[in-house]
């Protein structure tokens, strides 16, 4: 497994964790990315799947590296601070490693949202503030109204298939030391699933690459986020064996001529 820097923490993290939305694979699947170092695992006020990460980390707490969020809908002031407790009651946990604000909401004043987070920093129940859905803008303004305290993650939609942050926020995030995590990487199962007419000429691509590097089609996928600087990819999986599978997607590269094959056959 290779690592990256979250933000400029000087906190290593594995480059392939795991999501946990619609996750129901129990206390297994969470155990062998533990013991592949994929140490990260996401997972939100709103999955449901916060007490059986919670579970997973009893006994072992500081070996994870646990990643959870307060849903866009409960950014005032008080209600991060009540989310947060809530989250740490179902995690069975009095640390949360990265806190993230879901989604952005326009109708709750920024600066009310990221002083919470800062408060829940400097009481030592948060480790580092995340962000999700983030665009340039929400950014910039989050960060500009904190007063102790960086971002130091944005968790975005990135895949072969959604390549929209290669706009902006990507190269954004990287000249400020923001990791992205790159969820849905194999597009909610899509990449791997049978090619529809539309996608089938790409999936081939993909298919060859796979075939040239003795890699599944999970792993070049994922392979190809990773590639990134400053990206993480967060898969979900159910299944110890694919967990397995999708951490093997890193340890190794794609070359640039493969990369270049991709990137032209998913514009
Ligand atoms: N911040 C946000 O707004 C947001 C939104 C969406 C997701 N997320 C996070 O990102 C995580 C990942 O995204 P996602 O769950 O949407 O989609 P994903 O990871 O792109 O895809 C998950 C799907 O792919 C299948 N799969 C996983 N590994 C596979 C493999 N090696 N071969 C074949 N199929 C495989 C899984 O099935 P099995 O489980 O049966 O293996 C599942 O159906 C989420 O779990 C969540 O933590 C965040």
């Amino acid at each position: 497994m290779e690592y990256k820097e979250l933000g400029k923490t000087g906190v290593k993290l594995p480059e392939i964790g795991l999501g946990t939305w619609q996750y129901n694979g129990g206390t297994e699947p969470i155990l062998k990315a533990l013991s592949l170092d994929a140490r990260l695992i996401d997972t939100a006020e709103m999955y449901g799947t916060e007490g059986m990460v919670g579970g997973a980390a009893k006994g072992r707490r500081e070996r994870l590296f646990i990643a959870t969020k307060v849903s866009g809908n409960h950014l005032r002031y008080d209600e991060v601070l009540r989310a947060a407790e809530e989250s740490l009651k179902r995690l069975g946990t009095d640390y949360i490693d990265l806190y993230q604000i879901h989604w952005p909401d326009p109708a709750v004043p920024i600066k009310e949202t990221m002083r919470a987070m800062e408060t829940l920093v400097d009481e030592g129940k948060v480790k580092f503030i995340g962000v999700s859905n983030f665009y340039v803008k929400n950014l910039e303004e989050a960060q500009a109204s904190m007063t102790r305290h960086k971002i130091v993650s944005n968790q975005v939609k990135y895949s072969l298939l959604q390549r929209g942050i290669e706009e902006d926020t990507l190269s954004y995030c990287q000249e400020n030391h923001i990791t992205i995590l790159a969820y849905s990487p194999l597009e909610k199962g899509l990449l791997v699933a049978r090619p529809t007419p539309r996608n089938k000429a790409a999936i081939s691509v993909l298919q060859k690459m796979a075939l040239e590097t003795g890699k599944t089609l999970a792993q070049v996928a994922l392979n190809w986020c990773i590639s990134r600087p400053n990206v993480i990819a967060i898969p979900k999986s159910d299944r110890a064996e694919r967990v397995t599978e999708n951490c093997a997607a890193s340890g190794w590269r794609l070359s640039p001529r493969q990369l270049d094959a991709l990137n032209r056959a998913f514009r």
